[in-house]
């Protein structure tokens, strides 16, 4: 039924046809089956236009075709329309990101090491000759270092963060932290509002991860709101609503993720047009962006079994954080 509607044409007739006669003129779907036949292993292709004159324009589809074993020669084609599909397609751009992520995590781990411990060496003699609030700067510093050394420890070892240890949090310490960096370097100028629900229950995470994760999108509101700006404000939030269930891309299982964590600023806002590629890698509307920050963000709130989504209008966008319980896990 779901084919009859799909291609428009009913089943009697469609059982009839030829599948070069039903799909567009050249499409790729007609190379893939040769593919599959020829080497008998399945073949996924992502975002396949299947419209025809008879279904109608811009019929994009995901395809999944599979040799089935039990009748050789046969071919199994499943197709997944687009807006069905969109879920399962943000994963696998989680994926995808996470993957060109890793080639780069290794060359970068090189780089950054000699002057990381360059700026180490420095914050430590700094921290011995000054005094009072400077020295809580320095130390700043210095912690900071050490937070982004152990990260590039593993940023070498991209494959292995999906072993990262982890251990029970309490997600306001880690937002009390990223606040403090943040309002000491470069978001001095703008306000911040703490919305927090102090009965929470902990998390299990990574700390230098999740401070990451935080850190990346206080950092990317504070851009959108600009230097200049004298009204910007970040509202930093924790909610619990237990009513948040998703279905897990794959299964049947659905989990339950109630926590809720969100970085909200009142910054120019996400062009429609970009809010499909946000999580890619390398994607940036900045001059000296690297289009980084949110892939990686993307790739550890994966890691934690975490969804992030994002909503946006031109005076103000959200990055909401949606994590398990530690006793749900
Ligand atoms: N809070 C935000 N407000 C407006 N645009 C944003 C926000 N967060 C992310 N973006 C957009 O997403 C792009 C990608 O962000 P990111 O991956 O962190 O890379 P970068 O910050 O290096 O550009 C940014 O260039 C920007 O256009
Ligand atoms: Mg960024």
């Amino acid at each position: 039924m779901a084919a009859e509607h799909f291609f428009r044409i009913s089943a009697n007739v469609l059982t009839k046809r030829r599948l070069a006669e039903i799909v567009p003129f050249g499409s790729p779907l007609l190379a893939l089956v040769d593919q599959v036949r020829a080497r008998t292993a399945p073949i996924n292709e992502y975002g396949v236009d299947l419209g025809t004159p008879v279904n109608g324009t811009n019929r994009v589809v995901d395809l999944q075709v599979t040799p089935i074993f039990e009748i050789p020669g046969d071919i199994l084609i499943m197709l997944q329309e687009r807006s069905a599909a969109k879920k399962m397609d943000q994963q696998l751009t989680y994926q995808g990101a996470a993957r060109s992520v890793a080639g780069l995590g290794s060359m970068l781990a090189h780089e950054v090491r000699n002057p990381l411990s360059g700026i180490r060496g420095a914050a430590q003699l700094l921290e011995d000759v000054v005094e009072g609030e400077d020295q809580a700067l320095a130390r700043l510093i210095r912690e900071e270092v050490d937070r982004i050394c152990a990260l590039v420890d593993r940023m070498e070892n991209f494959g292995d963060m999906y072993r990262v240890e982890r251990e029970p949090l309490n997600i306001h310490t880690i937002l009390d932290h990223v606040k403090k960096l943040a309002t000491s370097g470069f978001a001095r100028h703008i306000r911040f509002k703490d919305d927090f629900d102090p009965s929470l229950p902990p998390i299990l995470g990574n700390r230098d991860q999740l401070i990451q994760v935080f850190l990346n999108l206080v950092k990317n509101a504070a851009e959108s709101i600009g230097k200049d700006a004298s009204d910007g404000e970040i509202i930093l939030k924790t909610a619990f609503r237990p009513g948040i269930r998703l279905s897990v891309p794959g299964s049947s299982e659905m989990v339950t993720l109630p926590l809720e964590f969100s970085v909200t600023d009142n910054g120019g806002g996400i062009a429609s047009d970009l809010m499909p590629h946000l999580f890619d890698p390398f994607v940036s509307t900045k001059a000296m962006g690297s289009g980084l920050g949110l892939a990686l963000v993307a790739k550890i709130v994966r890691d934690h079994d975490a969804v992030i989504e994002c909503d946006s209008n031109q005076n103000r966008t959200r990055f909401r954080v949606l994590m398990a319980r530690h006793s749900d896990i």
